[in-house]
């Protein structure tokens, strides 16, 4: 990873390398990314997919595309809650830790291969950080989407009560890096808790999935504020 040109921390990559950074980072860590999930999560992060696929409300048997699906932990937990799941990440390492996931695809959900209105939902669980271009992101996840279908987006975030947020930069400043270290690739642990930069903030986002053709967009914070979660119907 080399040091960026637009002053943000130097564990993260230049815009035109990032694609091909986060890529490879995730399938060298693919094998241990659930377990340091869980972990660094405190065990909550299963709640909050639960969340995820709660605010969804669709019918039984309705198709939601998880987007940037990584292992397939939100696949999994779309099924329980009796939906029909697509994975899609441009990750082979991450697809190839699935486990008991419906259909997978690799590709670059930027870049969707796949029809206008294929889905009834679509999910995305901790990536948006990751990619390049937040705008083309939720286009496509626009018109993937048919009339009515629901939006549903998950990610960490910056607490806003000053409280919370030093508790929140000892956490992610220190000791996911330092747990990182331990069970996985320290350089990746860095980067993914400096990554929470490349975010918008909360209203921002919402702005940037307005403009991308979404409607009824509501925002929630969870653990008090470390994770924002956005519901957004297309008309
Ligand atoms: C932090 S993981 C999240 C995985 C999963 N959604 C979860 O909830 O655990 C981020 C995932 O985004 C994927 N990713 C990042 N950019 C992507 C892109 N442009 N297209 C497809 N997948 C992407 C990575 O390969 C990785 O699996």
């Amino acid at each position: 990873m080399r040091s960026p040109t637009n002053g943000r921390s130097s564990v993260l990559p230049d815009a035109q390398d990032k694609r091909a950074v986060v890529e490879a980072m995730f399938d060298r860590i693919a094998g241990d990314y659930e377990r340091v999930n869980r972990v660094i999560s405190l065990g909550a992060d299963r709640r909050w997919r639960r969340r995820v696929v709660d605010g969804l409300g669709l019918r039984r048997g309705a198709v939601v595309m998880d987007m940037a699906c990584g292992t397939g932990d939100l696949c999994r937990v779309l099924a329980a809650g009796g939906y029909r799941s697509v994975g899609i990440d441009f990750s082979a390492g991450m697809l190839s830790h699935a486990k008991n996931t419906g259909a997978l695809v690799r590709a670059d959900v930027c870049m969707l291969p796949v029809r206008d209105r294929a889905a009834d939902g679509v999910t995305c669980g901790f990536a948006l950080r990751n990619l390049v271009d937040l705008s083309s992101f939720f286009s496509e996840c626009a018109r993937v989407l048919r009339p009515g279908g629901r939006l549903a987006v998950i990610d960490a975030a910056t607490p806003e009560n000053a409280v919370a947020r030093a508790g929140h930069q000892l956490w992610f400043g220190h000791v996911v890096p330092w747990l990182g270290a331990r069970m996985s690739e320290p350089a990746a642990y860095r980067y993914l808790a400096a990554s929470t930069a490349y975010l918008p903030g909360a209203e921002e986002l919402a702005a940037v999935v307005e403009r991308a053709g979404f409607e009824g967009v509501g925002l929630s914070a969870l653990m008090w504020g470390a994770v924002k979660m956005l519901i957004a119907t297309r008309p």
